[in-house]
């Protein structure tokens, strides 16, 4: 089975189908949703210290030499979002690799996304600005609605919280208002395509009657295999990018502890690691393979040198038609989603949350 490295975009730009994930978890994982609800006051500085932390994870000791180790090791596709708060460290790294060879900048395919706080029609520029700034590229590859829920933009807080501990929804989006101002964007030139992340089926078709998106991102691994929504998609000639396609474990751990939930470790299924063991591959590379051979593309984030290469090697076997059945199988639909949003307390409420709530 050959499968094209690309997804061909409109003008026939290229959108690798690996590529390299930049969400460092760090701040979910020292953040304490239980505190930051009994005191105000202590939960700004949780909040702080957080932040601190997530920057440091964000900033040159860990982001920068991940991101030229994924240069090194083929890498063309980086995704970002304003509220990774490392799209400053990305551009650096980025930049460097180019440097004065303008032919380097369009091997590449950048990422990043409006964050929830800037879904208001009047926002979406100075969020999208603010990106292009801190980037330091002259044009975006892809711009994405990160959620098709809303935040109450804060300046200088992008997730503005309520002193009970719930985060400050803005309950009034105009998703399809929110939606025509990113397709504006490209009247500018400086973004060559716009897409969304995080919708249902129901809201891609509502887009799609303004202008289809170029890209869907959602999570997709052997868990939360997504079918319908991919057929969806597929019918609609709207490329999926799989999120988390390794299972996310920094945040898979930290909504364990805070819920009590299991997650089960996805490199560790019994099915993924015969199938590993015969094909003489890493059970990452067996996730990946599996999302390559179900039409879909996949942005597996490392910060190690080793997994990096491994997880973009994944060109040179071929899952049977039987092992690509015995995974299908494993697929536990809405029970196997990690990224809920949970860890934004309150946000299910709002009319535009796009899963099934529990
Ligand atoms: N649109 C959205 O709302 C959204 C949401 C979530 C994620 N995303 C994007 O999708 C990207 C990927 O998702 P993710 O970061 O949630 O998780 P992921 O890529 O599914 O998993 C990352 C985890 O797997 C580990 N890992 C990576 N390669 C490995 C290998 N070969 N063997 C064993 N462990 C390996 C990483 O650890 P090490 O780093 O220690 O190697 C890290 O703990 C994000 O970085 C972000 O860019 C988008």
């Amino acid at each position: 089975m050959s499968i094209p490295e690309s997804f061909v975009l409109s003008g026939g730009d290229l959108m690798p189908r690996i590529g390299f994930g930049t969400w460092q978890m760090r701040e979910l994982e020292v953040l304490d949703w239980a505190e930051v609800a009994r005191d105000r006051e202590s939960s700004r500085d949780l909040l702080s210290e957080a932040r601190a932390h997530f920057e440091l994870m964000a900033s040159s000791d860990v982001l920068e030499p991940a991101v030229a180790a994924a240069l090194e090791a083929g890498y063309r596709h980086f995704d970002s979002a304003r509220v990774y708060e490392n799209e400053a460290a990305l551009g650096r790294a980025l930049n460097r690799w180019i440097g004065n060879d303008p032919n380097k900048r369009k091997e590449l395919f950048v990422v990043t996304k409006l964050p929830p706080g800037g879904n208001r029609p009047d926002l979406v520029a100075e969020y999208f600005n603010a990106s292009m700034h801190d980037l330091g590229l002259d044009y975006l590859d892809l711009y994405l609605l990160h959620t098709p829920f809303a935040f109450e933009h804060v300046p200088g807080d992008l997730h503005p919280m309520n002193p009970d501990g719930t985060i400050r929804a803005d309950l009034t989006t105009d998703l399809i208002g929110v939606w025509k101002a990113i397709l504006k964007l490209k009247d500018s030139g400086r973004v060559r395509h716009v897409g969304v992340s995080n919708v249902n089926e129901e809201q891609l078709q509502r887009l799609c009657a303004v202008e289809k998106p170029a890209c869907l991102q959602v999570e997709v691994h052997m868990l939360c295999q997504q079918k319908a929504l991919i057929a969806a998609a597929n019918k609609l000639g709207i490329p999926v990018v799989a999120y988390s396609p390794l299972g996310s474990k920094a945040l898979a751990d930290a909504l364990a502890t805070k819920t009590g939930r299991e997650y089960p470790n996805l490199l560790q299924l019994p099915a993924v690691l015969k199938i590993a063991q015969a094909h003489n591959k890493t059970p990452a590379q067996v996730l990946l393979r599996h999302l390559l051979q179900s039409g879909v593309a996949a942005i597996p984030k490392s910060t190690h040198p080793e997994r990096i290469k491994q997880n973009i090697s994944v060109w040179d076997f071929e899952l049977s038609d039987e092992e690509m059945s015995e995974l299908g199988a494993l697929d536990r639909g809405e029970q196997g989603r990690i990224c809920d949003f949970s860890f934004f307390p309150g946000i299910e409420k709002h009319p535009e949350f796009p899963f099934k709530k529990s």
